[in-house]
């Protein structure tokens, strides 16, 4: 007997993973090299000076880690290609080696049972485009387009589900603004730039995905449930800048064929529209099968003040408003609290503000727990198997609610390289030994695993 709450007989479930937080093998088969390999490299970026040059060596292992994918009975299975594997400078023709692992790996994702979903950027950009102005220079979004083509050419008849981008808000302003993730920058105007090239390039790679013929086209974002510390005014002031920053910039441009509400208010003088241009919302709000949604937490802001009084040296970062935590919350080994409830709330949220808002699949959901292996060679990570069990209870509610929730794809299949904090931060349902390679699969995988086959039996 699972303890998974109900959900539709037809639900997918699934696991996720990114390309340079697995795959390691940043120097072979004519693979470029990328912001992130740039940023990991330059002191005092990343904790500890990790890197992702091996990561979980998953080039080399991929098949025992489809093995995994295959036991655990997943339906689906989302990982990303490496565009500086396909496009070692970003653009140009195809590097044949780096297509050719990813059609080996899809093929045996097929034969296991599992159907691919692929996601085309998850913010390993070619070091060569970033040299060239990287997402502040609208050209790196055509560029992307061109990329999307080459992957699809090569994988469309095998892959049916397509995410352009994960996370353009990380890439735009974690990376442009706060400058914690590459390319480590904190500016202005560009970070808005940056967001609106990455608005773009999803438009444009959607128009060569459907010329393609691919299947379904979506998109992932990481909505935020935000909430104001208290009912003042500037409380819920600092909340809505809050909200444009982290969701509006992006769900109001793809969903709602607008720019985002409350932008001046903001970021001022900032959000000068120059990098904008007569028909790109058109292109921004193309239709889509689906929207894929990362959730992990929610969010209480405050009023804040703004740091730079000068607007030329203010970020696109620096918006009035500060976390202000999450009052008798669990917090998880990200200092993330656990709310799943508010799961819920975002996902009929989503649904109120966007009218044909499309069918939903939660592409990221899970918890870095302080995991350990045993002295019985198991690891008891009772903390991730509440939270996963929840969070699936919160999306069967939003279902019951009446939201189109499609499936979910549980963050992560593998221990693995968690950005500038390194590996010590471990979301897998298997935990990865980095001296040994070994992996081991958690309590958390053995519940997910037990889940899935309870659910198909009962449909
Ligand atoms: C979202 C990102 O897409 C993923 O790369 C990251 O590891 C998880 N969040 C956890 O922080």
């Amino acid at each position: 007997m699972s303890d998974l709450p109900v959900l539709p007989p037809d639900f997918v479930f699934g696991v996720a993973t990114a390309s340079y937080q697995i795959e390691g093998a940043v120097r072979e088969g004519g693979r470029g090299p990328s912001i992130w390999d740039t940023f990991s490299h330059t002191p005092g970026r990343v904790a500890r000076g990790e890197t992702g040059d091996v990561a979980c060596d998953h080039y080399h292992r991929y098949r025992e880690d489809v093995a995994l994918l295959r036991d655990l009975g997943v339906d689906s299975y989302r990982f990303s290609t490496a565009w500086p594997r396909v496009q070692p400078e970003g653009r140009g023709p195809a590097n044949a080696a780096g297509l050719d692992f990813y059609d080996r790996l899809v093929d045996e994702l097929l034969a296991a049972g599992v159907a691919p979903a692929l996601t085309l950027y998850h913010w390993d950009l070619p070091q060569a485009l970033e040299d060239a102005g990287g997402w502040r220079a609208r050209d790196t979004a055509h560029r992307f387009a061109d990329y999307a083509s080459l992957v699809v050419g090569r994988l469309g008849d095998r892959v049916a589900r397509w995410i352009t981008l994960n996370e353009p808000f990380c890439s735009a302003f974690i990376g442009h603004a706060e400058g914690r993730h590459a390319p480590g920058a904190r500016e202005g105007t560009p970070a808005l730039a940056a967001a609106h090239h990455l608005l773009l390039a999803h438009g444009l790679a959607v128009s060569c995905l459907r010329d393609a013929g691919a299947g379904e086209v979506g998109i992932t974002l990481n909505p935020e449930r935000i909430t104001a510390v208290g009912d003042g005014e500037e409380e819920i002031a600092a909340a809505r800048r809050a909200e444009t920053l982290r969701n509006l910039a992006f769900t109001d441009p793809i969903l709602g064929a607008r720019y985002p509400e409350w932008e001046r208010e903001t970021w001022g003088p900032l959000a000068d529209g120059s990098y904008r241009r007569d028909g790109d919302l058109a292109v921004i709000a193309a239709p889509l099968d689906f929207l894929g949604v990362n959730y992990y937490a929610p969010s209480r802001v405050a009023p804040a003040p703004r740091v730079e009084a000068d607007p030329a040296r203010r970020t696109a970062w620096d918006v009035g408003a500060v976390a202000a935590g999450w009052p008798g919350a669990r917090t998880t080994e990200m200092g993330w609290p656990v709310v799943p409830s508010t799961l819920t709330d975002l996902l009929t949220g989503l649904v109120e503000r966007y009218p044909g808002l499309p069918p939903l699949y939660i592409t990221e959901n899970g918890s870095a727990e302080a995991d350990q292996v045993g002295p019985d060679g198991v690891v008891h990570d009772e903390g991730r198997v509440d939270y996963l069990r929840e969070h699936l209870g919160a999306v069967a509610r939003a279902v019951d609610l009446g939201v189109d929730v499609r499936g979910y794809y549980a963050w992560s299949l593998l221990d693995n390289f968690e950005w500038a904090y390194g590996y010590d931060r471990r979301f897998g349902l298997v935990h990865v030994d980095y001296d040994t390679q070994t992996r081991t699969p958690k309590d958390s995988y053995h519940w997910y695993r037990r889940a899935i086959a309870g659910h198909r039996e009962r449909s």
